[in-house]
Parts: C-alpha cells; sequence; structure tokens
C-alpha cells in the first residue's frame, strides 16, 4: 500500500510509467526497503535493479518482477511479484532459516511497455536478448530516449548486461484475467506464455474539408483504422481458442470534427499460444492491410514494436510449484499466461517457472485490479516453499 501511495490515480489505482519521477520514487521506496533487509543491491546499465541475500553457495535463485505500470494500472500488477521476493527474505531472516543458496530479488526495468516498447525490456537485456546500445535508444510515445531517461532518474548503473544467470527463476503474479476466479481454483501453475505481436500502423490519406469532399473522393485514415480494428475483432473471432487481438491506442491527426484527417496512427496487440496460428493470423493481417491501401487510395506502413514467441516454462519447476501449491492451497491448475512476464525472458537462460493467484472479476491494467490479502499471503508462501526447494537442487533434469 506504501508502494501503491507513489503514482496513486482515482479508483485506487497508479501510474508509474517506466523511467518517470513516479517509477523513480517507487524504484527509491522499494531499493531503501532491500537496503534494510542487508540486501546486496546492484544497478545494472538498463536499470533493472537486483538485491542480493549473500547466504549460501553457488548461483542465487531468483525471483521478482517489475513495479512499473501502465499509465491507468492497479496496485498489484508486478508488485506482488516484488515485495513477495523481500518479504520472503524477510521471513526467512526472523526464523533464522539460512537457504542453500544465495536468493536474489528483481525489480525489472519497464516490463509493461507502455512508455518504451517493446516491453519486458529489462528482462530481455538482461538475457542478452537485446544489445544494450539499441536498448538505450529506444524512444518512447512522448519522444524521450530511454537512455536519457535512465541517467535522469539516475537508474543507469554500471553492472553490465547479459547479467549473471541464476540457478532458477520463479515470478509470483496475480493472473490479470478470470480463469481462476470463474473456475473457484486458488493459484495457478504456470507452463508457459503466449507468443506477443505488437504492431504500429501508419496510415496517410488526404486531410480536405468534411462537408465538401465527396464520399468517392475521400483518402480518409480514420476510415481504414477502423476497418482495420474490425477486421482484428473478426479474425479473433473467427479463430477461437487461445486467439486475441487488441487495438488499444489510435491517434487521428488533426483530430478535428470537420476535417478529414491526414494522418492515423494505430497499434495492434495479437497474442496466440501458438507460434503457427500467431504467423498466421500476422499474414493475414499484412494481406488486409495491403489490399485496404490499393482500394481506399491510401498509404500504410507498418513497424514491430515487439515479437516474442511463445514460450515453455520448464517442467521440474512447473512441477514443483504444482506440488507445493498443492500442499497449500485447496484447488490448483496448469494453465498458460495470457500476459507477458520477465519470467519469459528468464526461461531462455535458467529453469522458469510463475505462480498465479486470482483476479478479482478478472480485472487488471486497470485501478480496480485486486486480489483477497489471503491469497497474497498464499501465493507468497508458496513462492517461499518454491525458492527453498529449487535452491537445493543440484542440476536440474534437461
Ligand atoms: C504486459 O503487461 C503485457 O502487456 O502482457
Ligand atoms: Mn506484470
Ligand atoms: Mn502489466
Amino acid at each position: 500500500m506504501d508502494l501503491a501511495s507513489i503514482g496513486a490515480i482515482d479508483g485506487g489505482g497508479c501510474a508509474r510509467l517506466a523511467l518517470t519521477d513516479e517509477d523513480a520514487a517507487g524504484r527509491d521506496l522499494v531499493v531503501g526497503w532491500m537496503h534494510e533487509l542487508g540486501l546486496t543491491v546492484t544497478t545494472d546499465v538498463i536499470g533493472n535493479v537486483i538485491g542480493t541475500w549473500d547466504v549460501g553457495k553457488g548461483s542465487p535463485v531468483m525471483t521478482g518482477s517489475h513495479i512499473d505500470t501502465v499509465r491507468t494500472g492497479g496496485k498489484y500488477d508486478g508488485n506482488l511479484g516484488v515485495l513477495a521476493g523481500l518479504e520472503i527474505i524477510e521471513t526467512l531472516q526472523e526464523s533464522s532459516f539460512v537457504p542453500t543458496r544465495p536468493i536474489s530479488v528483481g525489480i525489472f526495468t519497464n516490463e509493461e511497455g507502455s512508455r518504451f516498447a517493446p516491453d519486458m525490456l529489462g528482462s530481455l537485456v538482461y538475457v542478452g536478448g537485446l544489445a544494450i546500445e539499441e536498448a538505450l535508444d529506444i524512444v518512447g510515445i512522448d519522444g524521450a530516449r530511454v537512455g536519457d531517461e535512465l541517467e535522469r532518474i539516475g537508474y543507469n548503473g554500471a553492472t553490465p548486461c547479459p547479467g549473471f544467470a541464476p540457478h532458477a527463476f520463479v515470478e509470483l503474479h496475480i493472473e490479470q484475467g478470470p480463469v481462476l476466479e470463474k473456475t473457484n481454483v486458488i493459484i495457478g501453475a504456470v507452463t508457459g506464455v503466449q507468443g506477443i505481436s505488437w504492431q504500429e500502423v501508419t496510415i496517410i490519406g488526404q486531410s480536405n474539408h468534411a462537408g465538401t469532399t465527396p464520399m468517392s473522393m475521400r483518402k480518409d485514415p480514420s476510415y481504414v483504422a477502423a476497418k482495420i480494428a474490425v477486421f482484428l475483432r473478426d479474425l479473433a473471432d473467427r479463430y477461437g481458442g487461445h486467439q486475441v487481438c487488441t487495438v488499444g491506442k489510435v491517434d487521428i491527426f488533426p483530430n478535428l470534427i470537420n476535417v478529414i484527417p491526414a494522418k492515423a496512427v494505430m497499434t495492434l496487440d495479437v497474442r496466440n499460444t501458438d507460434e503457427g496460428i500467431l504467423k498466421k493470423a500476422e499474414k493475414e493481417i499484412t494481406d488486409f492491410i495491403s489490399s485496404l491501401s490499393q482500394s481506399e487510395s491510401v498509404e500504410i506502413s507498418t513497424r514491430y514494436l515487439a515479437r516474442f514467441e511463445p514460450v515453455v516454462f520448464h517442467p521440474q519447476v512447473i512441477d514443483i510449484v504444482e506440488k507445493v501449491s498443492v500442499s497449500h492451497a485447496p484447488s490448483v491448475v496448469r494453465m498458460p499466461s495470457g500476459a507477458g512476464h520477465d519470467a519469459q525472458m528468464f526461461a531462455r537462460v535458467c529453469p522458469s517457472a510463475m505462480v498465479f493467484v486470482p483476479s478479482v472479476e478478472g480485472i487488471s491494467h486497470n485501478p480496480a485490479e485486486f486480489t483477497a490479502p489471503e491469497d497474497l499471503v498464499m501465493g507468497t508462501n508458496i513462492l517461499l516453499q518454491v525458492l527453498i526447494e529449487l535452491s537445493q537442487i543440484e542440476v536440474f533434469d534437461s
């Protein structure tokens, strides 16, 4: 709740877009808590903060998540995963329990991707999926550059990326969807994360008078943007299954009632658990856009903002999450994640998985996001036990 008071917005939510003053203030608060626990705290070149409890031997088991939010975010998305990690270390310290390996808690930069695309930027750079030079040069929706903003808020650290590969990585997160609540299940043992395709589409038409220009003579970007939005919705309905499509952002220029726009810029968020189906959806969208550009006499260009294939988590780690969850919770289900998460990046470098707790009414990326305190506690207890068990494993099954 203290963290949620930073960047608080109406309705009980948070606005801490990545690398803003609010993100910086949130980071300062949580880093202070890391120091109070006696953790060794490092900040790397993309601003990821890793707090490590230096006990035991060997490479650390790692947990964590993000504390940046979308502009209309809730209190729990990401924040739970970071604070649960600190709570676990505090609990173990208070009970004088010494784990077999060090435990690290990460705060990863710009997981949300709302200000700077791609999402999961910090963990992507951490695992070597994007060169730091490229990451620092990313320009956000407000024209700011990642490198400049990191420096401005004082989180341009010196620790190099890629970072060390942890022994294992497990992230606790709210589900952000309705599955657990609808089925009366308390814990999700997450099997993987669906593939994400983000594109920005720019449509250039001919700005003109809304009253005098005959319909047959128009080159209208807002009409074309609407057609694309409807096509995506229909595509998702046709495909069914895990296919989801969203047009979350449309900017029309000059955005006036009596002017046919000159330009529209829109975003497409297309996701599926199956890479083949995701590719098919992308091809259909590309073909539709090119046919529209012909039929409506507009210029359309597209660029990728993010593209991540579906990720399958490590079977042994999923088994441990499921086994521990069954011993704590009345009901547990294996499920894929619909949202992107830092754990999907760590899956590239170490055995990884996730624990989900329910989101009331499946609402997230919304100030009304809520998870019952007892579910937060249960998820955190499960994460504690999972980290202990993982730290005792010497070598994972390949
Ligand atoms: C990240 O929160 C996403 O959009 O899945
Ligand atoms: Mn999140
Ligand atoms: Mn989110």
